[in-house]
C-alpha cells in the first residue's frame, strides 16, 4: 500500500516509516516540522536504503497543502501521527491543542474522503482510560476522565472518527491506544528528541546519564505499587511501529481498489446514491503495550544495570494528574492482528541509551 504518514518526521513516525518499507509498503510524509527535524527523515532514508521518501512540509490544517499531496499521489490509507503531545503545555495552551489536534484532524479527514481514501490509523493513547477502572486494561474498559486537554483531544478524536465511520461505512478506522513508548531504532540513528526539559521518564533518564541534567526527580514513592513509584506499560518504539504495519491488514487491498473504482464510477455517472458494494469494515480499537507494568525505579535500575551508567535520582512530590498504575492486556491485538511486542525492558533501556549517547544534542540542525 502507499501510505500517507502525517507527523512522519517525529519519534514514532520515523520508526514506523522503517517498518512500512521493510514490509513492502511505500509512504508519503506530511509534517509541519513543529516538533521534528528533517535530518530524521534523511536518516530513515539511509537506514532503509531509499533515495527519497516523498516529503511535504505541510500543516494538516492547511487544506490546499493537503489537496496538493493527494493530487500528486495515489494514497491507500493514512497513519495519522501529526499532533501536539506535551501534557503540561496543553494545560497552559488548551486552545492551541484543540485547534491543532482536532482542527487538523477534521481537515485531514475531509480531504481524505474527498479523494476516496477512507482508511485511517489514529494514534490514540492510554490516557483515554483516565484513572482506569480495571488493571490490566482491556479495550472493554470504559474511557475515563482525562486530566488534561491533550488527553481530551485523543478521547474526542476517537469519538469523531468513530462517528464518521458509523455514518459512512466505507470508512475503516483503527484506533491504536499506545501505552508508554520508549527506546529507539537499534542503529542509534533515530530516536526521541524532545525540545527543552523532557516531560517523559525515559528521555529524562538518558539526559541525566549523558550529563545534560543533574539528577532525575522521581515523582512520588507513596503510591499503592510494589515500590511506591508509578507503574507503566513501557513499549519499545520498534514494536509500536510494527503494530501499525500489522493494523494495515484491516484495510484489505481489494477493498481499497474497489473503493477507488466505485469513486471513479460515481464521478462518471454522478450517481452518488448507487450501491457501492464495498465490504463494510468497522471501527477497531487496540491496546498497544506489552502487558507488563514496570515502576519508575524498575526503569532506573534496569538502565543502570544494562548500560553500566549511574543515574542519580531523588524522590520528589507526586506530579499532578499522575495515576499509580497503568498497564494493559494486549491480547486483542495479538489475537486479531497477530501482533505482539517482542522487546523487553533490557532492549528498551539499551536502545534509548544508544541513541542518546550517539546523539547527545539530538539531531543536528540542517
Ligand atoms: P512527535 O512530536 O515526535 O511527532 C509528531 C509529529 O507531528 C511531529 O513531527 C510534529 O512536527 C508533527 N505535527 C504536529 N502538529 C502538526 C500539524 N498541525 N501538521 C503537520 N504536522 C504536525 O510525537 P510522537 O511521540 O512521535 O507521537 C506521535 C503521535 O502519537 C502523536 O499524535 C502523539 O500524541 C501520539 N502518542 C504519543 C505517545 C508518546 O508518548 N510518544 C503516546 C501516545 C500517543
Ligand atoms: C511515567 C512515570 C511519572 C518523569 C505520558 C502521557 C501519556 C502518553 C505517554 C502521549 C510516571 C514518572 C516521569 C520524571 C518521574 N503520552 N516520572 N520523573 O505520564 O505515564 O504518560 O506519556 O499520549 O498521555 O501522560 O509518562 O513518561 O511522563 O511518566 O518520576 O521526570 O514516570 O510520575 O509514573 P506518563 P511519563
Amino acid at each position: 500500500m502507499n501510505i500517507l504518514v502525517t507527523g512522519g518526521a517525529g519519534f514514532i513516525g520515523t520508526h514506523t516509516l522503517i517498518e512500512l518499507y521493510a514490509a513492502g509498503h511505500t509512504a508519503v510524509v506530511v509534517d509541519n516540522l513543529s516538533n521534528s527535524n528533517p535530518v530524521a527523515l534523511q536518516r530513515v532514508e539511509e537506514i532503509i536504503g531509499v533515495s527519497k521518501i516523498p516529503f511535504y512540509q505541510v500543516d494538516i490544517r492547511d487544506r490546499e497543502g493537503l489537496e496538493k499531496v493527494f493530487a500528486e499521489h495515489k494514497l491507500d490509507a493514512c497513519i495519522h501521527f501529526a499532533g501536539l503531545k506535551a501534557v503540561g503545555e496543553s494545560v497552559e495552551k488548551p486552545w492551541e491543542y484543540y485547534e491543532n489536534n482536532i482542527g487538523g484532524t477534521l481537515v485531514l479527514v475531509d480531504v481524505m474522503r474527498k479523494h476516496g481514501c477512507k482508511n485511517i490509523i489514529f494514534s490514540s493513547s492510554a490516557t483515554v482510560y483516565g484513572d482506569p477502572a480495571e488493571i490490566p486494561i482491556t479495550e472493554n474498559c470504559p474511557k475515563g476522565q482525562c486530566t488534561n486537554p491533550y488527553g481530551w483531544t485523543k478521547s474526542m478524536l476517537e469519538q469523531v472518527l468513530m462517528d464518521i465511520q458509523k455514518a459512512d461505512p466505507e470508512w475503516n478506522v483503527v484506533l491504536l491506544r499506545y501505552f508508554n513508548p520508549v527506546g529507539a531504532h537499534p542503529s542509534g540513528r533515530i530516536g526521541e528528541n524532545p525540545n527543552g526539559i523532557p516531560n517523559n521518564l525515559m528521555p529524562y533518564i538518558t539526559q541525566v546519564a549523558v550529563g545534560k541534567r543533574k539528577e532525575l526527580g522521581v515523582f512520588g514513592n507513596d503510591y499503592d505499587t510494589p515500590d511506591g513509584t508509578g507503574v507503566r506499560d513501557y513499549i519499545h518504539v520498534v514494536d509500536l511501529a510494527k503494530a501499525h504495519v500489522a493494523a494495515l491488514q484491516c484495510f484489505r487491498r481489494e477493498t481499497c481498489d474497489v473503493r477507488r473504482e466505485t469513486l471513479d464510477l460515481r464521478h462518471k455517472t454522478e450517481d452518488v446514491g448507487s450501491d457501492a458494494k464495498v465490504s463494510s469494515l468497522k471501527s477497531q480499537v487496540y491496546n498497544i503495550g506489552t502487558g507488563h507494568g514496570y515502576s519508575v525505579l524498575d526503569m532506573v535500575n534496569a538502565f543502570i544495570r544494562v548500560n553500566g551508567i549511574d543515574v542519580p535520582y531523588s524522590i520528589k512530590p507526586r506530579r499532578a494528574g499522575d495515576i499509580a498504575t497503568c498497564y494493559c492486556n494486549p491480547s486483542k491485538a495479538k489475537n486479531e492482528l497477530g501482533w505482539e511486542a517482542k522487546y523487553g525492558i533490557d532492549e528498551m533501556v539499551r536502545d534509548s541509551w544508544n541513541w542518546q549517547r550517539k546523539n547527545p544534542d539530538g539531531y543536528p540542525e540542517r
